[in-house]
């Protein structure tokens, strides 16, 4: 477990924020512009675009599910593309479970069917027996009651489907029924797999409290239920680590530039996230062989699309020291799709930190349209578990997103070559604002540029 970060790092970073952000006045004039500017060409001007766009045709050929062979081919892929960069190429396993939805989902309520769901990682089994109104299926709800054998009718709300089924199994309650508290079918999952569940049904708000009412007015209801073809499986899923060391009189300090390479089922992912990913290949192609003062690491992430397991896995792995040298995280997601709107920057607090400013001040510097970047406040990528843990971190996004956000149709005709021109070379300028020789240490001194002025945005992501 790493060990949050000291007063003094923190003030330091701090400090050398508001030297960047102190002024709110616009953009200041030219100054060391050219040179700066001369900088990032040893940059920019060797990124190929055609380079990213090529990765994403190879990556988008198929799904890339966490834990599938579609994703072991794309991280053999991505990793094979670091290794002839000349890069150290770590593989990260980790496990996931996956889950096989049922085939078939049955519940008769005295012999009349009922519409009803199952639970994600919930089990097979057949059960006809009688109804016991349990609550919420609290532990103390179930004393007193005689549920052996019997199917435990519970209400939605106070702790987990899991914990009801668990407690219901506990007492020794054959199979659940629990009903909304809401408008609505439940689409629930119970977290994880477990040996120890029984099988468990959802229906409505509506049909649970008429059942409830039956058996408070002293009815028997005598329920089936069926559940077949469910599937809980462990799986593996990878993080693929290339680390490119400091050229030169290391500062120790630590950058990480990342995307995640898994997609969801049945999309190709082209946008998301083989954009990001593909543009992480191409920076670390082009820093390769650059001068840097400052350990530069390309991360790309299994099983984002599971709840960022990736990143959270990541985050459990880093050493101590790592976390103490890592100035900040950019993170690319779906940064290439000609259908989206405009680049934002996105942290989880929507609060500024040193990876926004220094995306701020190279989009400047490379701007041709005279727009700064906005910055605003999302979550739902990679960047979250680095910020929760203190970590400077922003997830580079087009937004609003496009319409094939998790479609089939999220495919590589989608895909701009001027977005991901944009997005690589702004990203890989202020990288390297920091990662180059000539610049102080970021906790000693401020690294950008100029101030720029870039605002909070409050954009909506769909
Ligand atoms: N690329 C998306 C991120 C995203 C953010 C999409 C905002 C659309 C709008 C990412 O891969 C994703 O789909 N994330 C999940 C959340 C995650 C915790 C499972 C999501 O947003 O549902
Ligand atoms: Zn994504």
């Amino acid at each position: 477990m790493i060990r949050k970060r000291s007063l003094s790092i923190l003030l330091a970073a701090s400090l050398s924020l508001g030297a960047i952000t102190a002024s709110a006045a616009p953009v200041a004039p030219a100054g060391n512009q050219n040179s700066e500017q001369a900088f990032d060409n040893k940059i920019v001007k060797r990124i190929k675009v055609e380079n990213i766009y090529n990765h994403i045709a190879e990556l988008s050929k198929n799904p890339r599910v966490a834990g599938t062979q579609g994703e072991k081919d794309a991280v053999d892929y991505i990793k094979s593309q670091f290794e002839s960069y000349g890069y150290e190429t770590e593989l990260q396993p980790f496990t996931i479970s996956s889950y096989t939805e049922p085939s078939l989902k049955e519940l008769s309520i005295d012999g009349n069917e009922l519409e009803t769901n199952t639970f994600t990682y919930g089990v097979n089994g057949e059960v006809t027996s009688k109804l016991v109104d349990v609550g919420f299926g609290a532990p103390s709800d179930f004393e007193g009651k005689d549920v052996k054998g019997k199917i435990a009718l519970i209400q939605r709300g106070g702790f987990s489907f899991a914990e009801k089924i668990l407690n219901a199994e506990n007492a020794g309650a054959s199979a659940v029924i629990i009903y909304n508290n809401a408008d609505g079918v439940i689409n629930g999952t119970l977290g994880e797999p477990n040996d120890d569940y029984v099988p468990a049904v959802a229906i409505t708000q509506e049909q649970g409290l008429a059942l409830k009412a039956r058996l408070d007015s002293g009815e028997t209801v005598t329920a089936t239920l069926k559940i077949e073809g469910a599937k809980s499986e462990m799986a593996t899923s990878h993080n693929v680590v290339a680390t490119k060391k400091a050229t030169q009189k290391s500062t120790n300090q630590l950058i990480l530039v990342g995307a995640h390479h898994d997609s969801v089922d049945g999309a190709p992912g082209a946008n998301d996230d083989a954009s990001g990913t593909a543009t992480v290949l191409e920076l670390a192609r082009v820093f390769a062989n650059s001068p840097t003062d400052t350990d530069i690491r390309f991360v790309t992430f299994g099983a984002e699309e599971n709840g960022l397991l990736g990143s959270y896995e990541y985050i459990s792995k880093m050493t101590q020291e790592d976390y103490d040298r890592t100035v900040g995280m950019f993170q690319m997601d779906m940064v290439g799709s000609k259908d989206a709107g405009e680049l934002i920057m996105y942290t989880n607090a929507g609060e500024k930190n040193i990876v926004t400013d220094l995306g701020a001040a190279a989009g400047a510097r490379l701007a041709n349209t005279g727009e700064a970047i906005p910055y605003g406040e999302g979550g739902r990528s990679d960047h979250v578990p680095f910020a929760e843990v203190g970590i400077p971190a922003a997830l580079f996004i087009h937004a609003p997103v496009e319409p094939w956000y998790h479609t089939p149709e999220d495919t590589l005709d989608k895909i701009s070559l001027d977005k991901l021109e944009e997005v690589s070379k702004i990203v890989g300028a202020a990288v390297y604002q920091v990662a180059r020789p000539d610049t102080p240490a970021l906790t000693k001194a401020k690294v950008a540029p100029k101030e720029v002025d870039y605002v909070f945005e409050d954009r909506e992501l769909e």
